[in-house]
């Protein structure tokens, strides 16, 4: 087992983790993980090549093969993601691909496929892994583990207000219900379903802005990691 320290960060889409997990991770200095990313490289790139997405071994293969790499300069933004050379920074983030991604990720064999990378995430000085199962099975030894929520409805707004930023105008009773799907799918599959791991310290983001999750977040590394910068 690995002396490096890991802090989780998991919770459903729209929480906040994604913001939150690559402040920390800045603030630290520490690598990051968005295990989101691989499952979404996974569906875009089975989708590309033809395979279905209920074909669950052809994806498992595709998984365990993937050819990735996260050109970053700056771990507060998000990297330039190289799917085969090709950039797919943009694609991967559409409803459709997240969608897809969501159904890749609740068979088991691509889970499986997928653990040993981000594992390999894991690297000196320290990791700060983002997703759905970080503390319950791939870091289960993680340090500080944080498990973040809000509800279904401020999770739509927010994911509405990003795609109007970005010029793509969804209805937003729409994405209520997508959420609210795609929330039953990751949080009933068998294998890591998304839950708060033992011992996380949930936070609800609902009526919180990003400082305030920040300052109670500083607060939980201060206490139960005193030894971090
Ligand atoms: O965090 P995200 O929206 O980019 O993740 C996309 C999908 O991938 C999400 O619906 C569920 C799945 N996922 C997962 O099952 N386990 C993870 N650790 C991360 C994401």
């Amino acid at each position: 087992m690995s002396d490096i320290p890991v802090i989780t960060v998991d919770g459903p889409s729209g929480s906040g983790k994604g913001t939150i997990s690559r402040q920390i991770a800045h603030q630290l200095q520490w690598h990051f993980l968005d295990s989101g990313a691989l499952y979404r490289l996974v569906a875009l790139g089975a989708m590309k090549s033809g395979i279905e997405l209920g074909h669950e071994a052809g994806l498992a293969d595709y998984a365990r093969g993937l050819e990735v790499r996260f050109v970053s300069d700056d771990p507060t933004e998000e990297p330039i993601i190289l799917l085969d050379n090709q950039d797919v920074t943009a694609d991967i983030r559409t409803e459709t691909c997240g969608n897809a991604a969501s159904k890749a990720a609740a068979l088991p064999a691509v889970r499986q496929a997928l653990l040993q990378r981000q594992r390999g995430f894991l690297q000196s000085p320290g990791l700060v892994a983002d997703g759905r199962d970080m503390g319950t099975t791939v870091f289960p030894a993680a340090r500080l583990k944080i498990f973040l929520t809000a509800s279904a409805e401020e999770r739509a707004k927010r994911r509405h207000k990003q795609l109007k930023e970005k010029g793509i105008d969804v209805n937003l009773a729409a994405l209520v219900k997508d959420i609210a799907e795609r929330d039953q799918r990751d949080g009933s599959r068998a294998s890591s379903p998304l839950k708060p791991a033992d011992g996380a310290v949930i936070l609800d983001t609902s009526i919180m802005g990003i400082d305030e999750v920040m300052a109670k977040v500083n607060a939980l590394i201060s206490e139960m990691m005193p030894d971090t910068k």
